[in-house]
């Protein structure tokens, strides 16, 4: 059972995630003025991979006239999502689903925050055109997730800081240790210069790097 269908994971989820991303709280807020900036007042935002609801509940709060779509896989990260925007939840639609399942817009703005590492590269490449290709030429695509180098050593020692930063917040030393396994055998993570030219590559251009937390990289780009 993966964690995002475990129900008691999915119920400590908010807890795990601020736990494990460093400013989770200011990254939603960035992303929000970032979003700001080009989405009108009465905009329309698609959130991919929006389980746990977290950044939708943020987005609502700040901007109350957007709408929402909502898309992800998992039934239970959804219900935990219906949880965390109680009153908001009037502002969003939830799909059950991936990006094909998303509707076609065109939408003024889209985020996937903590999701794209999970994708191989090619279904990474896949749903980022997908994605695109749902927004207004100029919207932005707001995009968070682990980027770092893949090279050896590099790659070992990004691990091991991302490892220590978790003890130092409470986590048990060996579930650190066991993370720095888990991310080197399962995760399709890519380098940084990798994941900025799949969004070249997927059409997006004005690249910016926004936000950095140790393996964690943040971008805004731009639907060209
Ligand atoms: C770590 S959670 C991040 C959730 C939320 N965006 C956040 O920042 O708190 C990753 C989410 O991505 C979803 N997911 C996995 N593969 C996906 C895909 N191909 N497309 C969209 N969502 C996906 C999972 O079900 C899960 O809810």
């Amino acid at each position: 059972m993966s964690n995002a269908t475990n129900p008691g994971n999915v119920a400590t989820y908010a807890e795990r995630v601020a736990r494990h991303v460093p400013g989770l709280e200011d990254l939603h807020r960035m992303a929000g003025i970032l979003l700001a900036e080009r989405v009108p007042t009465s905009g329309r935002v698609l959130v991919l991979g929006a389980g746990g609801g977290l950044e939708l509940r943020a987005f609502a709060d700040y901007q109350p006239g957007w709408r929402f779509d909502g898309v992800d896989p998992s039934s239970a990260m959804l219900a935990q999502a219906r949880l965390a925007l109680g009153d908001k939840a009037s502002c969003v639609t939830l799909h059950e689903g991936y990006i094909d399942d998303a509707p076609e817009g065109p939408f003024d703005g889209a985020t996937c925050l903590l999701t794209l590492h999970f994708l191989a590269r090619e279904e990474r490449l896949r749903t980022l055109r997908e994605l695109h290709q749902r927004l207004r030429p100029g919207a932005p695509f707001v995009v968070a997730h682990h980027s770092f180098s893949q090279d050896g050593p590099q790659r070992d020692l990004w691990l091991r800081r991302n490892a220590d930063l978790l003890v130092f917040k409470g986590v048990p030393m060996e579930q650190a240790e066991q993370g720095i396994m888990t991310m080197k055998e399962r995760l399709p993570a890519l380098s940084p210069e990798e994941d900025e030219a799949l969004f070249l590559e997927a059409g997006f251009g004005e690249i910016q790097l926004f936000y950095a937390g140790f393996t964690f990289k943040g971008w805004v780009c731009y639907r060209v």
